[in-house]
């Protein structure tokens, strides 16, 4: 069964950890996602942007497959499905396919529509149960095709979006999606320690995972981040292994490459790469 991301976020800020919030592109990753949060006793955050739900045929498909697979593993540990950097139209399918979590992005839109159309998802979004969560001055980089400009937030307007009661919070602070650049100045501490202060127990969560220094990391858990999103280094693990899979020349058969061993090693990559990050974050043996 799917959850949603509201009880295992209020309990991990309380005891001082984050919880990964994973992409899933296909069927490998979902399956070695959930296995790595079942080993480790961890509870897990599905991510799901609208490209990849497109890939896999729609939210629909996407819901019909997590919940199958949680059943057919014997998952355990809590599991919310959630969606990626919506838009307010995605963040309604997500919820009418049966997602238990929903990011609405409003980052892009002026502080006053954001407001606006954040309001109108949480009330349909808990109306159903399903947790939301909200975005305050975009994320750097490139996100699937959304493009942020690397603002940090500003935490008066991080208030207002807290207190219209969203369950979880996203704001800029100098993070990026994809790999840092050289010259990246870092995360500003002293942003999200103004974000942590206006908004109290809200909590608040950190996208461009990749690449952020452990030190780093463990500082931001520890000033209220209690979600953390990770999607270029599953997608980095997955290509190297496909890669040498394919340049070892398997194809002794005469048959061609067999689909399931070219992505078995990429699959369990994945796996140990999730059970790392879990140990980082503080989430084993949580659930
Ligand atoms: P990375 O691709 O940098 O890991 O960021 C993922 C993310 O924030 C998804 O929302």
């Amino acid at each position: 069964m799917l959850v949603n991301a509201k009880e295992m976020l209020i309990k991990a800020k309380r005891e001082g950890y984050a919880v990964g919030h994973f992409n899933i592109n296909n069927l490998e990753w979902a399956k070695s996602i959930l296995l790595a949060a079942e080993e480790n006793s961890s509870p897990v955050i599905l991510g799901v942007s609208a490209g990849a739900a497109k890939y896999m045929t729609g939210f629909k498909t996407v819901t019909a497959m997590v919940k199958a697979m949680v059943e057919s593993l014997n998952i355990t540990v809590p599991v919310a499905l959630h969606l990626d950097h919506g838009s307010f139209e995605q963040a309604i399918e997500c919820i009418e396919a049966g997602f238990s979590s929903v990011m609405f992005d409003g980052s892009h839109d002026s502080i006053e529509e954001n407001i606006a159309k954040t309001k109108e998802i949480i009330t349909l979004a808990h109306n159903r149960g399903i947790s939301v969560e909200a975005e305050v001055g975009a994320i750097g980089g490139d996100e699937d095709g959304i493009t942020g400009g690397g603002e940090v937030a500003n935490p008066n307007e991080c208030k207002l979006i807290a207190d219209l009661g969203v369950d979880m919070l996203a704001a800029g602070i100098g993070n990026i999606h994809g790999k840092y650049p050289e010259n990246w100045k870092g995360l500003d501490f002293d942003t999200l320690a103004a974000i942590q202060f206006n908004t109290d127990e809200m909590p608040l969560v950190l996208h461009g995972g990749t690449g952020i220094p452990s030190e780093m990391v463990k500082k931001a858990i520890s000033l209220g981040v209690a979600k953390i999103n990770v999607n270029t280094e599953c997608q980095i693990v997955f290509a190297e292994k496909v890669r040498e899979y394919i340049e070892a020349g398997k194809d002794l058969s005469g048959k061609g490459f067999d689909p399931r061993k070219i992505l078995a090693a990429p699959a369990e990559a994945i796996k140990q790469m999730v059970k790392t990050k879990m140990i980082l974050f503080g989430s084993v043996n949580k659930a």
